[in-house]
């Protein structure tokens, strides 16, 4: 395993020190909720009752391979806690994710949640967000369009691709990643970017994390 890696699976075990008996517990997405739903399902096997709502079908895949019970929000529309990787965090705690595609349910499942805990390597803290681009997922239908829209607030969208093909979220949307560069105002950019018909959800997580769990060499610490 290489460094980076190791320092994913650092913080994604550490944070599920946050998760106590008889939580509902929103699962993230992406390479270091992997090494988190990994540990939660040790713990599962060894007697912790949670049931955890997944952002994305991956994450519905590690779930059920490492034996974490799911549920949804038909039987509970309140978390106890979600934990999540995220692209970008700046000082005010405030967030860029989407970078695996699945920001839409991530926002959805954070909101539901009563804290929002956050997993990262130290090189994703910043002091100001925009240098990574910024993922906003648009309806198919028009996207061009939307495309349009969005680029004269000041940026040129890329549609996603993988491979030959359009990237599909989970939802069936498409992302296009806006590289604004430096954000200086993100809630104002959120709020433009979401006036935009055709515009379901921006990358943007405005003042929902409430404890950053960061890894820096060989150690874990907590921002909040
Ligand atoms: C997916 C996300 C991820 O949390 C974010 O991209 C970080 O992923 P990784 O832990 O693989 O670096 O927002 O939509």
């Amino acid at each position: 395993m290489n460094e980076a890696d190791q320092m994913k699976k650092l913080v994604g075990e550490a944070a599920v020190e946050n998760v106590e008996d008889g939580m509902k517990v929103g699962l993230g997405s992406g390479s270091t909720v992997y090494w988190m739903v990994k540990k939660l399902g040790e713990r599962v096997k060894e007697g912790l009752d949670v049931e955890g709502v997944p952002t994305s079908n991956t994450t519905a895949e590690w779930a059920r391979e490492f034996g974490v019970p799911l549920t949804d929000f038909s039987k509970v529309q309140e978390l106890d806690l979600t934990i999540d990787g995220a692209d970008e965090v700046d000082e005010q705690l405030h967030l860029i994710k989407g970078g695996g595609g699945a920001l839409f349910r991530e926002k959805v499942v954070a909101a539901a949640a009563k804290e929002l805990v956050i997993i990262v390597d130290g090189s994703k803290l910043v002091s100001q967000l925009g240098k990574f681009a910024l993922p906003v997922e648009v309806l198919p239908f028009g996207w061009e369009v939307t495309a349009k829209h969005i680029a004269a607030l000041g940026c040129s969208p890329q549609l996603r691709t993988a491979g030959e093909e359009t990237y599909v979220t989970d939802n069936g949307n498409y992302i296009l990643d806006c590289p604004f560069g430096q954000i200086k105002d993100p809630a104002t950019l959120h709020n433009d970017l979401k006036d935009i018909v055709g515009v379901i959800e921006t990358g943007l997580f405005i003042g929902m994390a409430d404890k950053i769990v960061v890894g820096k060499q060989d150690k874990v610490e907590v921002i909040s």
